[in-house]
């Protein structure tokens, strides 16, 4: 499996092959590889490199894993799938196995970059032309197989002809906002402004943004959203402020076993990625730091969930429930 270096953008475009299901696991836990949906396929694909390459019991594969990343809930959503297809194909010739998983990984990833321009076609509509849009962390094509859910709203805004432009906040401790959304709205030759986080409260006072629009990492099934940090006051900002708050997220996003945000599990990420920057340090040797990697946005500073199957609305228990079944 080849995937782009996320670590190493913007400064170099690197690519990293994964041989081994094992070196799949650790390009997720160390986010060479990162976003709920491309952790998703990646983890479908290191299923399918297990299968194929090692002697290991199939749980172990699935196990190992599934242990990289506790909060995007696409990486257990494509292990399950991965899973169900496996059981369904006991007693089969292994060959026969081995190359099911293979088509099913494929799958998977082609799948993911359909529902992303489903999402785009859905979501552009609720764009306001000739405002800036404000986004947070990266939810674009690096995040997925491809186009993006909260940046492939914006492409289908500009592509249907809006008047646009972006926001992007840096995205602290992991900069996935300067890095990578600046990075790849340029490809696209799409005007972006960079700002830091604390800016964004300024700008949505201003008037000048007209719909922040965000990823997801997992939404529970009253419409909770757990998303990058600083998502939660991004939201309660731009509610303050009347300016609407759009997450764009997959129907594999979507946890209906959860009643609330509350119950979504938020990773705790190395105290390193809040007091080095590029392996330097901003701060004294022995900080107490705490770095939690996603907050989670109650349902009412939300606007609307844009899903590949339509856009959901309050009272989100019903909407999401609809979209789902
Ligand atoms: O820690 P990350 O970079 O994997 O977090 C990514 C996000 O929070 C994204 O907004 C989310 O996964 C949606 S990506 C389409």
């Amino acid at each position: 499996m080849i995937m782009i270096d996320q670590t190493r953008l913007p400064r170099e475009v690197a690519y990293v092959t994964c041989r081994t299901y094992t070196e799949v696991a650790d390009a997720i836990r160390t986010m060479v590889i990162r976003g709920a949906p491309a952790i998703g396929v990646a983890a479908a694909m290191g299923v399918a490199l297990g299968v194929l390459h090692s002697a290991d019991p199939f749980d172990r594969i699935c196990d190992t894993l599934a242990r990289t990343r506790p909060t995007a809930v696409n990486l257990f959503w494509a292990i399950d799938r991965m899973k169900k297809l496996f059981e369904s194909l006991r007693g089969k010739p292994i060959e026969e196995i081995q190359s099911r998983l293979v088509a099913e990984a494929i799958q998977i990833r082609l799948q993911d970059i359909a529902i992303n321009e489903a999402i785009g076609r859905h979501g552009a509509e609720l764009v306001p032309d000739g405002k800036t849009i404000l986004t947070h962390c990266n939810a674009g094509a690096l995040a997925t197989a491809g186009y993006g859910t909260a940046l492939g709203v914006i492409r289908a805004a500009v592509a249907a002809g809006k008047k646009v432009d972006v926001f992007a906040d840096e995205t602290r401790p992991f900069l996935q906002g300067s890095r990578l959304t600046v990075w790849e709205l340029q490809q696209d030759s799409i005007p972006t402004t960079l700002i830091t986080d604390n800016m964004a409260g300024h700008f949505l006072k201003s008037g000048r943004i007209g719909c922040v629009i965000v990823g997801a990492d997992r939404i529970a099934a009253n419409g909770d959203v757990a998303n990058k940090i600083g998502t939660y006051s991004v939201a309660v900002l731009a509610k303050e402020n009347g300016v609407p708050f759009f997450v764009a997220a997959p129907i594999s996003t979507l946890d209906l076993t959860l009643a609330t945000g509350e119950q979504i599990p938020i990773e705790e990420r190395a105290a390193a990625e809040v007091t080095h920057v590029f392996g330097a340090a901003i701060a004294p040797d022995g900080t107490t730091v705490a770095n939690p990697a996603f907050d989670v946005t109650p349902n009412r500073y939300i606007s609307a969930i844009v899903t590949e199957r339509g856009v959901a609305r309050a009272p989100f228990l019903e909407s999401l429930s609809r979209l789902s079944s």
